[in-house]
């Protein structure tokens, strides 16, 4: 596809790594960065509810990739995917046994495939913060072993965020999405990470998905992060195809992934990127099972 968007710069990873202390470290953010952060992260989650609306059998990735872009667009914001670091589309598409980094293209999506889409917006207007938000989505009717991997995956960022509190450690919470996915007799990808988000896509600190409870960094109240456990029905090893970027379970068995940006605040976490509303095709599902921490609209009475 011809790419849709040559007139708009790519944005300068340097233009935005201007903190406080003029390094990329884990930014405390103020109220008011707060404020904008969050404007960034509603769009994304409101774009992954639009897309949740088109996905069936027959979509090529291609057709998500140039929904995400509009969408974006569309709202004077700028899809952070293209062109960061050589990424040639606008949204990170991944289906069955790709773990993260797929690139949109012409396949048709066909019933019983599972797909991840990783939206992230940048939003120059709202002071040029990052939201970073994925969810794996059901195309069709999928087999048993896609709804435990889906299920367990979405379970694993939902007890990610309960552990987030101020004081705990970054390696709580791999510690406790390692022992629901290993209990569930899955593995957590160990090669992509969870990162700092804000002003810079990937910043300090690492989030593993995996560890021990009690090492690790201290969390802080203002600390702005990601949870984005990548779990394999197979082993944890991945794989990078020859284009440099689409990560695939080296056993090539099933994948799924959810992401949230998460702001560490005094009595907990606050999922910046919760969503307005159930996200089609993966959050109405009747087997979704739904957790009020990354999904409060299915808890609102
Ligand atoms: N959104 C991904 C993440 O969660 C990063 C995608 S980078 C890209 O960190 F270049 F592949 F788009
Ligand atoms: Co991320
Ligand atoms: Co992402």
């Amino acid at each position: 596809m011809q790419n849709p968007s040559a007139r708009f710069a790519p944005p300068s990873e340097k233009g935005y790594a201007k903190h406080s202390r003029g390094e990329i470290l884990a930014e405390i953010m103020t109220a008011t960065m707060i404020e904008r952060m969050r404007e960034s992260c509603q769009m994304a989650a409101e774009c992954l509810v639009a897309v949740g609306s088109i996905i069936r059998p027959g979509i090529t990735t291609n057709e998500i990739d140039r929904f995400v872009h509009n969408f974006i667009v569309d709202r004077s914001a700028y899809p952070a995917p293209l062109n960061y670091k050589g990424f040639p589309k606008s949204v990170c598409t991944s289906v069955n046994e790709v773990v993260c980094h797929g690139i949109p293209e012409d396949r048709e999506l066909k019933d019983g495939d599972i797909v991840n889409v990783d939206v992230t917006t940048l939003y120059p207007a709202k002071g040029g913060y990052y939201g970073d938000t994925s969810v794996t989505f059901y195309v069709g009717k999928p087999s048993e072993e896609a709804i435990h991997l889906v299920e367990v995956t979405r379970e694993c960022l939902e007890v990610g965020i309960s552990v987030v509190k101020h004081g705990a450690r970054v390696g709580d919470i791999g510690a406790a999405i390692q022992e629901v996915a290993e209990k569930a007799g899955c593995s957590v990808v160990r090669d992509y990470v969870g990162h700092g988000v804000g002003r810079v896509f990937h910043t300090d600190p690492q989030i593993p998905h995996y560890g021990r409870a009690g090492t690790g960094k201290r969390l802080e109240a203002g600390m702005v992060f990601t949870i984005e456990p990548m779990i394999n029905l197979g082993h944890y090893a991945t794989e990078l195809l020859s284009d440099g970027w689409t990560a695939v379970t080296a056993d090539r068995s099933l994948s799924a992934q959810f992401e949230h940006t998460i702001l560490m605040t005094r009595d907990g976490a606050e999922v910046l990127t919760a969503r307005p509303e159930l996200v089609p095709n993966c959050e109405d599902v009747p087997w979704a099972k739904l957790h009020p921490r990354s999904c409060p609209a299915a808890f609102r009475s």
